[in-house]
């Protein structure tokens, strides 16, 4: 069996004012996985990933990074696990799209050739060589969310966490984004997406995790998944009702 890189063993979190975020949640990521995480609003999500990073910590339970608890170093957590979050506007800090991908590896002090090389190879991957000198504030919200990615590429995370990248994203768009994720995995990045876009990424990601009320009470392959989604109030994706009777 693969070795994990990420476990989360009974992960529990209560905010503040007492409304339950997550409870007891268990699973664990392997490289290369693809996985999904759906639920209705409120739900965990957010809650969920904003922990497997470190910025949240829980009352109970924790999360293991190559079998340490990812609390031990946050820098090396940081590191190795890439977050992209809801809004990718708050994450942009440079003048230039070339800038803003340098910052990372800037702060890690190392050499300007190295950095150089690395920032030119992640924007031609990512596509976004052509817009290198261009203020991030000016590109469209497709570009800005390809150049968070970058940000987060650029500095080999192991593992790369998205929060909704498709919300308030046009068809083309999304498409361009999907096919820039699916290109990653495929070259062996390991992606985590909380997402409610389950149709956008049929034939791209490979597991699912279904969550309801803060508890996570699905973890299984996509496609077996599917049929379960109704029953946890998540729309199906309307190809798999394709011969199936109308139902409003
Ligand atoms: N800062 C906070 N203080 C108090 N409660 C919070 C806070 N953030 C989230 N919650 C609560 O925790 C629960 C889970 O919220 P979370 O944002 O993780 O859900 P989600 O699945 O990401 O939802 P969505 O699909 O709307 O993004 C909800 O009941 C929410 O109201
Ligand atoms: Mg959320």
């Amino acid at each position: 069996m693969a070795i994990p890189i990420l476990e989360i063993n009974h992960l529990t979190h209560q905010y503040p004012d007492g409304s339950d975020g997550i409870i007891d949640i268990c699973f664990s990521v392997t490289k290369g996985d693809f996985i999904i995480l759906v639920g209705k609003n409120g739900s965990g999500k957010t809650t969920l990933i904003r922990h497997l990073n470190g910025l949240l910590r829980p009352q109970s339970g924790e999360i293991k990074l190559h079998g340490k608890n990812i609390l031990k170093d946050l820098i090396l957590t940081r590191k190795t696990v890439g977050m992209v979050f809801q809004d990718a506007d708050t994450q942009i800090v440079g003048d230039t799209v070339f800038d803003e991908v340098a910052f990372g590896p800037e702060n890690l002090n190392l050499q300007r050739n190295l950095i150089n090389t690395k920032v030119t190879q992640v924007l031609e991957q990512l596509n976004l060589i052509k817009l290198k000198d261009r203020n991030p504030s000016t590109l469209s919200g497709g570009e800005k969310r390809k150049l968070t990615i970058a940000g987060i590429l650029v500095m080999d995370p192991e593992i790369i966490i998205f929060d909704e990248p498709f919300a308030n994203l046009d068809h083309p768009g999304t498409q361009s984004l999907l096919s820039t994720i699916a290109d990653l995995n495929q070259n062996g990045q390991t992606i985590v997406m909380a997402t409610h876009d389950v149709e956008t990424l049929m034939g791209s990601a490979s597991r699912m995790l279904i969550m309801d009320k803060g508890r996570l009470v699905e973890d299984g392959s996509f496609t077996d998944l599917i049929k379960k989604l109704e029953s946890h109030g998540i729309k199906e994706p309307c190809t798999c009702r394709i011969g199936r009777p109308w139902q409003p």
